[in-house]
């Protein structure tokens, strides 16, 4: 019997089906019904014997989805009643216990909350691992100069070392992002029911020590209507895809004849169909172009749970698409970040040839100036002067200057000396740059 005199529509089947992409929640929906019926029957809601017939199907059903023969269904409309339905044919009439004092809202908040968890622990670690790989650039490139751009224009010099490590800083605090979406996700909202609690003296504090969550959801409104934790993540995933972007625009630029700063390993890259000569920065130009849509994945996300009254509704549904892509697509970002990191090959002369540009030490000019009492912005004015001058006169800087500053200005436009006077924390300097490298060495 039910509460239905006719059948549904198939285009609303269609419509209302999520096992299509849930079925990828599998490992998490049955450690949670292993869980919960372990707690049913410590708590003497279900007999021993239930527990065991539950334990031994929940047994073959992994199995099956792990090798891939599950038996689905015509109406199986997502993975939990999928689940729930093979364990009850394996199990008889022990399996018709599984769902006693649960709903799928509370399910489904679970095993989303585990996945969640999982993956954000595994973002993290990808991150550490491409920043390990900058880590060890960096280290190979101690003292290779190449200009540091602001508009694009060259604007001062800098080691190598140093921009590759402005990137580990930044993927720092994605790890710190990644982190806060894993403890959002840490509370278990089973337990919750279908949003009021159950009638069942149940141990939720069992069911979290069983899955590993360290809290326990304190509101069952809020526990099965609560998304924030997908929220986060997807936060996290769009700042570090959107960091990514950066890299690959970076690594796209610099791989261009008119750039030259490196050659991107062959794994990472593509031939043209029609000119044999080239060789494209496909994966670079994918990592830039990627984060848009994960950023469009977290708007969508806003954009279903904005104005949703308590507590589940079937909106909700849509957060599973938007978080099973950004996943994947971090994934594999990361992945190519990674390799075209540890497989760059840079080129030294290129890019000390760009930095040898000696207008990039007008700044260094003004600065002698200041050292000697001008105020700042007057020795700026004195040196774009210089600058222009040079320019006009189609005349190198260095004679400009000393014919009108003297033999200081030439030992400031003395290569060397424009990145190691950058002293102060945090900046380009040799010594600074070592600072650097060895915290980033010990958050590694
Ligand atoms: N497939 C559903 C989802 O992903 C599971 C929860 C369904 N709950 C319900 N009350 N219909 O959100």
């Amino acid at each position: 019997m039910s509460r239905f005199a006719e059948p549904q529509d198939p285009a609303f089947r269609a419509l209302d089906s999520s096992l299509a992409y849930d079925r990828r929640l599998w490992p998490y929906d049955v450690a949670q019904s292993r869980a919960h019926a372990g707690m049913l029957a410590a708590q003497g809601i279900i007999g021993a014997d239930d527990r065991d017939a539950l334990h031994a199907a929940l047994e073959k059903v992994e199995l099956e989805l792990a090798e891939d023969r599950f038996p689905f269904a015509d109406d199986d409309v997502d993975i939990h009643m999928a689940i729930e339905r093979r364990v009850t044919e394996i199990a008889g009439p022990a399996g018709a216990k599984l769902h006693t004092a649960r709903s799928r809202n509370d399910q489904v908040a679970t095993d989303v909350a585990l996945f969640v968890r999982d993956e954000a622990r595994s973002a993290h670690d990808r991150i550490r691992g491409l920043q390990a790989a900058l880590v060890e650039r960096a280290e190979e490139h101690l003292d290779w100069h190449l200009p540091g751009y602001t508009h694009l224009q060259r604007g001062q010099p800098v080691y190598l070392a140093h921009h590759l490590l402005a990137y580990f800083w930044m993927l720092e605090r994605d790890c710190a992002r990644f982190s806060f979406a894993c403890d959002a996700a840490d509370a278990l909202p089973l337990g919750a029911g279908a949003l009021a609690g159950v009638n069942f003296a149940t141990d939720r504090r069992m069911v979290a020590d069983a899955l590993g969550f360290t809290r326990i959801a304190p509101n069952s409104l809020d526990a099965v209507s609560n998304r924030d934790f997908v929220l986060d993540f997807l936060g996290a995933a769009a700042t570090a895809l959107t960091h990514l972007s950066r890299l690959g625009g970076e690594l796209v630029l610099w791989s261009t004849a008119e750039f030259g700063f490196v050659v991107l390993p062959d794994a990472w890259t593509s031939g043209s169909s029609l000119m044999p000569q080239k060789k494209n920065p496909d994966a670079a130009e994918l990592m830039r172009a990627k984060a848009p849509r994960v950023v469009g994945s977290l708007m969508s996300l806003y954009g279903v749970m904005h104005g949703l009254p308590l507590t589940y509704n079937k909106d909700m549904q849509e957060d599973k698409e938007p978080l099973f892509d950004a996943v994947d697509t971090l994934e594999l970002c990361l992945a190519a970040a990674t390799g075209m990191v540890a497989g760059a090959r840079f080129d030294r002369d290129r890019m000390a040839a760009a930095a040898s540009d000696e207008l990039i030490a007008a700044t260094d000019l003004a600065d002698l100036l200041v050292r000697n009492g001008m105020p700042f912005r007057e020795a700026h004015g004195v040196v774009g002067g210089l600058v222009r001058d040079a320019v006009e006169g189609g005349q190198p800087l260095r004679e400009v200057a000393t014919a009108r500053l003297g033999q200081d200005a030439a030992a400031v436009l003395e290569q060397a000396s424009w990145l190691e006077s950058k002293v102060s924390e945090g900046g380009t300097s040799s010594e600074r740059v070592r600072e650097q490298l060895e915290a980033a060495r010990a958050l590694l």
